[in-house]
């Protein structure tokens, strides 16, 4: 693909947008194995192993995410900037070591798989922290990356003009990969191992990355819609300021149960609660914008999955995460299919909706157009029906994971005191295991989506528009 007509940046951007598909593409397959295990236990047994298939399944994830937010703020450098990015070939660099690392990973995953409880596997195979699994050496690899990106970045905003956006953007990536850090603190106690592992994890999606898209959306429908760069970042600034207030803190609603001090049970729960406040903020923006508009944007996928990652974001993280978020709910809830729900609508709400977004404002660039019209040569039906599929499929996933959950939560925790009788009388439920069937059904659902967006972005604006 001649891609000289973009400017360096975005050329960055696409071969991270393409990696990030590819490994979107292979959570999908590892996921639907990894639900396919729960309804028939002995699937690929001694070959790929539940704990093999689910760890491909989330750490492709939060890789493709990675990749999706790399290339989405390589795609506004030089635009915001209003510069040349300043080290393209460290960037290319930084790209090319990050995807050697990731497929050795993988492929280390897939064919070693586990080795004894040493510090050899902690190195070479597994760390063994749930997300988050690379070995060490590869988690060298990644701050390396990290910090190339993040000089790409900064040194670039500095060469050029500051922004509110690029303010925030840059202050936000510094916290993401420092945080990161704080995954690597080896220790044998797993109260404390847990503790630190929190960090990364709880204070990535419910801080860092939560203001990272912020300034993506603010970006966003700055593009699409053309809102005021003055409105945008009012917004961004009032919700950074919420969403730190409290998700901070929030934090402790992962310390209930871990064998940390009571106080947490408080100011977790408290904290925690606050938490869906900037989300509400953030859907009454985009749809006050969207409104504003009358919906009149240039590019109709971009916007309608923008406004997708608002509803969903509010709902997988606000309302999903609300609902187990007090310790007195949370005591009966914790680690059911309950969390599963809030997870899987969480992640793609909040994450998958806004890259999938920024990769479609991109799309018409690449093809050397302005944007995309509504008059697209076949009415658009693939952009539409794959929008459609993945939120329907993920929407199904989350419904049947609650049920599944409840019925946990019920059988399990409350009637059966969380005894181990009272765990497998759960697990053969029929609402547990008709719940675990309707999640397979609206996974393959999800996956027909995800095969209707790649044909779609592959394809849409080639055709001369009618
Ligand atoms: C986009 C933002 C969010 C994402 C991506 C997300 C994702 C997740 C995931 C994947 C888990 C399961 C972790 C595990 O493996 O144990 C989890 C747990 C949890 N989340 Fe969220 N979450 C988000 C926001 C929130 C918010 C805003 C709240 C509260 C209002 C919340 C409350 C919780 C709670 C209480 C748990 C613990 C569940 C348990 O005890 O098993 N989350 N979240
Ligand atoms: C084809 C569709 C999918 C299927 C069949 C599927 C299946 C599964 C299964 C079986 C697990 C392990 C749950 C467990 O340990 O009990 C899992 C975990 C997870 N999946 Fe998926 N998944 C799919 C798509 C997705 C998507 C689209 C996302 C988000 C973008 C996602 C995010 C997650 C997360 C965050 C977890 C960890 C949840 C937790 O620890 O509570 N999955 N998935
Ligand atoms: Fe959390």
């Amino acid at each position: 693909m001649k891609l000289n007509h973009l400017n360096g940046g975005q050329q960055l951007a696409v071969k991270y947008y393409t990696v990030a598909i590819i490994l979107f593409v292979a959570q999908i397959i590892f996921g639907l194995l990894s639900g396919m295990q729960y309804l028939v236990p002995d699937l690929l047994l001694g070959v790929l192993d539940f704990n093999v298939t689910r760890t491909i399944h989330i750490n492709a994830m939060i890789v493709w995410m990675l990749y999706g937010f790399m290339g989405s703020v390589y795609w506004l450098l030089e635009e915001e900037s209003k510069t040349e990015i300043v080290g393209l070939k460290l960037g290319n660099i930084g790209f090319w070591l990050l995807t050697t690392a990731v497929t050795i990973v993988v492929l280390v995953f897939l064919l070693i798989q586990s080795g004894p409880g040493d510090d050899f596997t902690r190195w070479f195979i597994n760390e063994g922290r749930e997300y988050i699994e690379a070995p060490r050496w590869a988690d060298i690899g990644i701050v390396i990356c990290m910090l190339i990106f993040f000089y790409n970045a900064a040194a670039t905003f500095m060469k050029g003009t500051w922004s509110g956006i690029s303010g925030v953007l840059v202050l936000d990536l510094v916290a993401l990969a420092g945080i990161y850090i704080a995954g690597m603190f080896y220790t044998p106690n797993i109260s404390i191992d847990q503790y630190w592992w929190w960090w990364v994890i709880h204070l990535w999606v419910e801080a860092t990355w939560e203001v990272l898209v912020g300034c993506l959306m603010a970006w966003g429908l700055m593009k699409t819609l053309k809102v005021d760069r003055k409105i945008v970042t009012t917004w961004l600034y009032i919700e950074v300021a919420l969403m730190f207030g409290s998700g901070i803190l929030g934090l402790g609603h992962h310390y209930f149960w871990i064998g940390t001090p009571e106080y947490w049970l408080t100011i977790g729960g408290f904290f925690s609660a606050l938490e869906p406040i900037p989300l509400v903020a953030m859907v009454v923006h985009a749809v006050y914008d969207a409104g504003a508009r009358q919906m009149k944007g240039n590019n109709n996928p971009a916007l309608a999955w923008l406004i997708a990652h608002a509803f969903g974001n509010f709902f997988g993280a606000g309302v999903w995460g609300f609902m187990h978020t007090l310790p007195q709910i949370n005591l009966y809830t914790h680690g059911t299919q309950w969390s599963a729900s809030h997870g899987h609508l969480a992640f793609f709400g909040a994450y998958a909706t806004i890259i999938i977004a920024m990769i479609y404002i991109a799309v018409p660039y690449i093809r050397g157009q302005e944007g995309i019209g509504s008059n697209l040569p076949d009415g658009g039906w693939k952009w539409k029906w794959s929008l459609g599929l993945l939120n329907l499929g993920v929407v199904g996933m989350t419904i049947a994971l609650l049920i599944s959950g409840y019925e946990q939560s019920f059988i399990e925790r409350a009637v059966g005191g969380s005894t181990w009788y009272g765990y497998f009388a759960a697990q053969i439920h029929p609402w547990f295991v008709q719940g675990m069937e309707w999640r397979m059904i609206f996974g393959l659902v999800t996956a027909v989506g995800l095969v209707l967006l790649i044909w779609d972005l592959l394809t849409i604006g080639k055709q001369k528009q009618a």
